[in-house]
């Protein structure tokens, strides 16, 4: 399986277009020092060639570029054969209106993220307006392929699992399923990949769970619970707003550090968060638990 990471940082990017908080200082004052990154995304693929995104960015546009192979004979090339998604927030939910001109797109999403996507976000009304958009049910507890665009079957196959989270502020309703994250397997080889942009939590069924993976891409939203508080730029802990903190007793990075897993990776990284800084001392803490702090166009190869 092939993994590329398209966007890194949390909704908003990095550095956030209104953020002078010290880490978006750095990336606009020394760029070297703080890599911008843009909005949370993955792309999966069995064979290198036919792309699956994980969750719709904002940033979709430039993110797609990467998977442009060699020029195609025709007028039209749509690089992607499907979008699955996570959850209905704006961040990873904004590009599938911005996918609009692909005419047919097909989603993987759990009903409530439809439900959401549909009635209270409408992105999925408007995109609709535009695109044949067909909606593939994933469902808690079992496994779905994924299919090509030519309807052949991709080699991958999806299951969501539940994780601790709230609904998206905007949300009108609580349906059990949205928010989820994803098992990605690879059919001929086995291989899974655990990719969880978002989780408030970690027990030792999801660390379970996650153990016989060949790959994690985990939510890295925030270094410390109480970090916004202390910027002065929120009220609100991590955990308040459900991501699980990297650093603390109960943080992933000491839950992720004890797994045997060969490749571990932050993504959905929030702008203020200090392993964004390169050579910072929560950047080589993440590193000394054998954990990778994620960069957009990071390629891996399963
Ligand atoms: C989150 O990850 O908590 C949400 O995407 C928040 C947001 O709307 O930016
Ligand atoms: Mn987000
Ligand atoms: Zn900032």
């Amino acid at each position: 399986m092939r993994v590329i990471l398209l966007g890194t940082a949390a909704g908003g990017g990095f550095p956030q277009w209104n953020c002078w908080c010290p880490t978006c200082r750095a990336a606009r004052s020394d760029p070297r020092s703080a890599l911008p990154r843009s909005q949370s995304s993955v792309a999966v693929s069995a064979d290198g060639a036919h792309w699956f995104l994980l969750n719709a960015s904002p940033d979709v546009r430039d993110q797609v570029q990467q998977l442009n192979g060699h020029a195609p004979d025709g007028y039209r090339h749509v690089p992607i054969e499907g979008v699955v998604l996570t959850d209905a927030e704006l961040d990873h939910s904004l590009g599938l209106v911005l996918l609009r001109e692909g005419r047919k797109l097909r989603v993987y999403a759990t009903e409530a993220v439809e439900n959401m996507l549909t009635a209270d976000s409408r992105l999925l009304s408007v995109a609709r307006a535009f695109a044949d958009v067909r909606v593939t049910r994933l469902q808690v507890g079992q496994t779905t392929p994924l299919t090509l665009r030519d309807g052949g079957d991709a080699g991958l196959t999806i299951e969501p699992l539940v994780v601790a989270a709230d609904p998206p502020r905007f949300a009108a309703r609580n349906e059990a399923g949205h928010t989820v994250g994803l098992i990605i397997t690879e059919s001929a080889t086995g291989t899974r990949c655990a990719y969880l942009p978002g989780c408030g939590a970690i027990d030792d069924a999801l660390l379970a769970r996650l153990a016989g993976s060949a790959m994690i891409l985990f939510d890295g939203t925030f270094w410390s619970n109480d970090e916004l508080i202390r910027l002065g730029i929120g009220e609100r802990t991590a955990l308040q707003l459900d991501h699980l903190p990297m650093s603390g007793s109960e943080g992933s990075l000491g839950r992720l550090g004890a797994l045997p897993v060969k490749h571990r990776v932050y993504v959905h990284i929030n702008n203020t968060n200090p392993v964004l800084l390169e050579g910072s001392a929560e950047r080589r803490a993440v590193e000394a638990a054998g954990l990778t702090v994620g960069m957009d166009g990071m390629r891996f190869d399963l």
